[in-house]
């Protein structure tokens, strides 16, 4: 049966896990990475395609070797569109920075090719994960392998990088922890089709229909969303019926039309905000979706996952290397500071883009009200580019 006794067990092979895992082998420490789900159920997960400077910045100087440069696309800007009207974003004008579009499932996939070629150990496809002592200096984590043995984990400390469904946040008592919870009522139909790009750069469209974002994955596919209430069910829309409510969403004055293609991917993505605080228990610590959860509007996912990593990396690195503890016993003081920004610009804009089914009509026009004072002013402007491109750290 395996058996290791390594400085970190990291429970999640996703961009989190994955990332701390490269992030702490250049650093000579050793960790063991487990997942329940397969390699390949991660790498065809559809999750959002923005990068912000900093999380393509990590990748550069961790030598992951990403395809971002080569696969992924600069994007300099966005276009907000209020009822077929268009505002446009250039970013390096605004706040001297631009995003890379670069699905997440992609890094995931240079992430686990990065982690094979340092030789050490990632499991996926385990069952029956645990884990405890999570309050001494000795926690372990117990899983059972794809082959069906029993793999036994020693560890100093434990990440959990094991997202908003893993059992890692669970083993924080109750009493030491809050959970913070907003619910939407409605959801995102998300679809991948086979067209060539609509527009140069992503559309986020505010209507009286509700709320579409026209946004990109290659010359050949694109991927685009539409506000649905969260009990759609996929199957009943046909394709013509999908392009005509993508079409009502983006139709203006200047005749916009979007380029239209079959649809080769059709889901719903739930919307919701959560954070889990503090993101640590003695020897645990949670990173990413674990710990806290954005609607996708901002795409703040997967770089507040970097960003929590870009301050657990360096802190266990100095914990385990013996110079100084304090990074780590401030973890999740730093790390919450930049999630509750994000948690913030996510939520801002879901409420400005999206049209509440419950809300009365003074919300409706406080929230466009919000909009324009942001689409007409330059600080608005320059305060919304940096919040989409990415908050400096600290
Ligand atoms: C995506 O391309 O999937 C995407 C892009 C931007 C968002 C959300 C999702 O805000």
């Amino acid at each position: 049966m395996p058996e290791f006794q390594t400085d970190v067990a990291i429970v999640g092979a996703g961009p989190a896990g994955l990332m701390l895992a490269h992030l702490l082998h250049n650093a000579g420490i050793d960790s063991v990475v487990i997942d329940n789900r397969s390699h390949d159920e991660i790498a065809h997960t559809h999750r959002a395609g923005i990068l912000e400077a900093g999380s393509v910045r990590m990748l550069e100087s961790a030598g992951v070797e990403s395809r971002v440069h080569t696969e992924g696309h600069r994007h300099d800007g966005i276009d907000i569109r209020v009822n077929g009207t268009s505002h446009s974003f250039h970013f390096p004008d605004l706040i001297g920075d631009s995003v890379w579009l670069y699905p997440q499932n992609e890094i995931f996939v240079d992430l686990a090719a990065a982690r094979a070629r340092t030789g050490r150990p990632t499991y996926f496809s385990v069952t029956d994960t645990h884990l405890g002592d999570i309050e001494s200096e000795r926690p372990w984590v117990n899983a059972t392998t794809a082959e069906g043995e029993d793999l036994q984990i020693n560890a100093r400390y434990i990440v959990g990088a094991d997202g908003s469904r893993g059992p890692c946040r669970a083993m924080i008592p109750a009493d030491t922890k809050q959970r913070f919870f907003h619910e939407y009522p409605f959801a995102w139909f998300g679809i991948l089709c086979e067209a060539p790009p609509s527009h140069e750069v992503l559309i986020y469209s505010r209507s009286e229909r509700g709320f579409a974002l026209i946004s990109q994955r290659s010359s050949d596919i694109q991927r685009m969303y539409f506000q649905t209430s969260p009990d759609t069910d996929v199957d009943v829309w046909t394709d013509e019926q999908i392009w005509a409510e993508l079409q009502a969403r983006v139709d203006g004055p200047d005749g916009f039309v979007l380029k239209t293609g079959p649809i080769i991917d059709k889901t719903v993505l739930p919307f919701r905000s959560a954070v889990t605080e503090p993101m640590q228990h003695g020897s645990l610590f949670l990173a990413g979706d674990s710990a806290h959860t954005v609607p996708p509007t901002g795409a703040k996912g997967l770089n507040l996952a970097f960003a929590d990593v870009s301050v657990l990396a360096p802190a266990l690195i100095s914990a385990l290397q013996g110079t100084g503890a304090e990074a780590l016993a401030g973890y999740s003081q730093t790390a919450t500071k930049r999630v509750w920004k994000a948690q913030n610009f996510s939520y801002q804009m879901t409420r400005m883009l999206h049209t509440d089914p419950s809300q009365d009509a003074f919300e409706t026009k406080r929230s466009l009200g919000e909009l324009n004072s942001i689409l007409d002013s330059e600080h608005g402007r320059r305060y919304l580019a940096e919040c989409y491109t990415g908050w400096p750290n600290g």
